[in-house]
């Protein structure tokens, strides 16, 4: 039994699991040109927030690396325009632009091209590395805020391949386990994509967790039927205000939690703050082809001709958030208070707020 991983860089070479050939095979590819990683990030070849910021980073640092310029002016330029390529994949995660803004800001510090080619891949390598950590803080967090529960809902993925390692609302499983706390996981299956029963039964099967599928339209009943004791779920992007991007379903089962007096807990790193915007109302929603709604495994469930609405994230807001765990601390309400830039660099760790 293992945690997987979806991003692997051997000091020249990035190299991704394929997520779309999930669950049936377990295929990991190159990533080489700089069309090819917007491609894999577009298809959702990789996918989940931080994940497409690793990913992001590295591509970028390693497209760098055949710049073919002396002057640093030019360097930049290039990286600029590369970066701004690779930050139009996908719309709604911030941790994508946020680390190739990274780079770009590491890059501009340096006035040689050839020592700014080598902190490109260390700043990507930083990136990686802090995601790994930042993700088991927040499964320890985790862990506190459950210690009592059990039974437990998620929607999409927010796992160990969304992620450098043990991902954000799944990091308290893959803990738990390692620690002998057994959680009974109940995992929307997340139409259209199929994160839920593609990825995330596949990545907790993977550790050894106790998961169960459902589809989306059980999370009511099953909240019910089976005594769901808390609702955890990953983020795209949380606004000043604590207004949360995930995965299209997860507002139902805000509201839902809201409803049965469950805890609605979102668990994200400081990466996925966006302080540049006030509400939730700011945030870019991506909406997607509609063939992922009227097709199931290139199969067709409705007529091709079909007029489909197909928004990938909704946005969660703040009121029916109970808290919001980071890699730094627990975040409470009032969010408008509690969120901001000090506080993100300075909540005592376990404290919660
Ligand atoms: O469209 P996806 O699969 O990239 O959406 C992913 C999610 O909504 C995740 O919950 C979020 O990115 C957090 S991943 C730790």
């Amino acid at each position: 039994m293992s945690i997987p991983l979806s991003i692997k860089w051997d000091g020249k070479r990035l190299i991704i699991l394929d997520q779309q050939k999930l669950p049936h095979e377990v295929v990991y590819i190159e990533l080489e040109a700089l069309k090819d990683v917007y491609e894999a990030i577009i298809t959702l070849k990789v996918r989940g927030a931080p994940a497409i910021g690793i990913t992001a980073a590295y591509g970028l640092a390693r497209e760098a690396q055949s710049y073919n310029t002396n002057s640093m002016i030019d360097f930049l330029e290039i990286l600029k325009k590369d970066a701004t390529y690779l930050g139009e994949s996908r719309p709604t995660a911030v941790n994508l632009v946020w680390a190739l803004n990274r780079l770009l800001s590491v890059a501009s510090h340096i006035d040689n091209v050839q020592i700014a080619k080598q902190v490109l891949i260390e700043e990507a390598r930083r990136i990686h590395k802090e995601d790994e950590e930042s993700c088991r803080n927040i499964g320890e967090f985790s862990l506190s805020l459950l210690k009592d529960k059990t039974r437990v809902m998620t929607i999409c993925n927010a796992g160990s391949i969304a992620t450098a390692k043990y991902g954000t609302a799944l990091a308290p499983f893959h803990l738990g386990k390692e620690r002998g706390k057994e959680f009974e996981v109940f995992a929307c299956e997340t139409r259209p994509i199929f994160q839920g029963g593609r990825l995330t039964v596949w990545e907790l099967q993977q550790s050894g967790v106790d998961v169960t599928l459902i589809t989306d339209s059980m999370a009511a009943h099953t909240i019910v039927a089976k005594g769901i004791e808390a609702i955890i779920v990953g983020a795209d992007r949380i606004a000043k205000n604590g207004d949360t991007a995930n995965k299209i379903g997860t507002l139902n089962l805000a509201i839902l939690a809201s409803v049965y007096g469950i805890p609605f807990y979102v668990a994200a790193p400081s990466s996925t703050f966006d302080l540049s915007i006030n509400t939730g109302a700011e945030i870019p929603i991506e909406e997607r082809k509609a063939e992922e709604i009227i097709n199931i495994n290139d199969k067709a469930i409705a007529p091709s001709n079909t007029k489909v609405f197909n928004p990938a994230f909704d946005v969660t807001p703040a009121k029916y958030i109970t808290a919001i765990i980071t890699e730094k601390g627990i975040i409470y309400p009032d969010y408008i208070e509690n969120i901001s830039a000090e506080l993100l660099n300075s909540i005592e760790k376990g404290e919660g707020l």
